[in-house]
């Protein structure tokens, strides 16, 4: 396995196996791996010959106050797990490596309109402009046929989605379900700032996505009643502080005041735990 950590040698090494008719997977990540993304490693594999996994902590993406700075880095940990998986290529550049001029004085961004305006990114603003530019960046200098995203980011996949149907990515675009702990707690970087307590509430999120979907099942239509039941369930963790629990429709992903059957829906809850943020969400389609 080849730990890259540069642009250009990235670019050259894609440039280089794609010549050699091997098909390309990228899986985009902050590192801080845990059980998720090994499952996107794998997924990848099945679709591709060659597996580049990039490693980058976005600055872009958080905005003042978020948990940049201390946000989980563990290069040589990562990179042991990944080379026993089997992975081709570990990329990780610098900051100054991926913005030469600094994160700040970047001009040129890529922003889809529209589908940030609720869940994470109403309360995130700038978020998914961050992301979008640094995966069309990723794009770009991975070179992917195939690139592999964990669902559990709902809207940011959607996000991406609509970018590369936009654009014109040559890339198809895999998402895989969002991995969880036994208790039902989705698998996260962010796991780790938790309490022992705050860990055992934070089932919480999960149990609400259940508690909608099975509104949902009943037959459910007002959008006010399902959002009840996961704000009743969310209610159960008393260190909780609930930022929105949201159904959207999963294409547009604008609130809907009633679902109609046939309709995709998104489900989705961002809680916090003292200073940490967890989400969940789900893709139901109404029966
Ligand atoms: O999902 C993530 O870990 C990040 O948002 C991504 C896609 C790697 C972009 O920095």
């Amino acid at each position: 396995m080849e730990v890259i950590q540069t642009v250009a040698a990235m670019q050259a090494h894609a440039e280089a196996r794609r010549r050699e008719g091997r098909r390309l997977a990228l899986v985009p990540t902050m590192g801080a791996l845990h059980e998720g993304h090994l499952t996107l490693v794998s997924a990848a594999r099945c679709h591709a010959d060659h597996v580049t996994v990039s490693i980058f902590v976005n600055p872009t993406q958080f905005g003042p106050g978020e948990d940049y700075a201390r946000y989980p880095r563990q290069l040589a940990r990562d990179v042991a797990a990944l080379e026993a998986l089997g992975v081709d290529v570990v990329f990780a550049p610098s900051v100054a490596e991926m913005y030469p001029e600094g994160p700040e004085a970047n001009l040129t961004w890529v922003y889809v309109e529209r589908l940030d305006a609720h869940l994470c990114g109403r309360y995130r603003p700038g978020h998914f402009r961050g992301v979008t530019t640094v995966v069309a960046k990723l794009f770009n200098i991975c070179k992917p046929h195939v690139a592999v995203f964990g669902l559990k980011d709902a809207q940011q996949f959607q996000i991406i989605r609509r970018m590369v149907r936009d654009l014109h990515y040559d890339i198809e675009l895999i998402g895989v379900p969002t991995v969880r702990a036994a208790d039902g707690l989705a698998l996260s970087s962010r796991n780790a700032y938790l309490t022992p307590e705050e860990r055992t509430q934070a089932v919480v999120l999960s149990q609400a996505i259940e508690a909608a979907q099975q509104a949902i099942r009943q037959g459910e239509q007002r959008v006010e009643a399902i959002v009840e039941a996961m704000r009743q369930t969310l209610a159960r963790a008393p260190l909780a502080r609930v930022q929105y629990a949201e159904v959207v429709d999963a294409e547009t992903l604008q609130p809907v005041d009633r679902i109609m059957p046939g309709q995709q829906v998104l489900i989705g809850v961002a809680v916090f735990f003292g200073q940490t943020r967890l989400i969940d969400s789900a893709f139901v389609e109404v029966p």
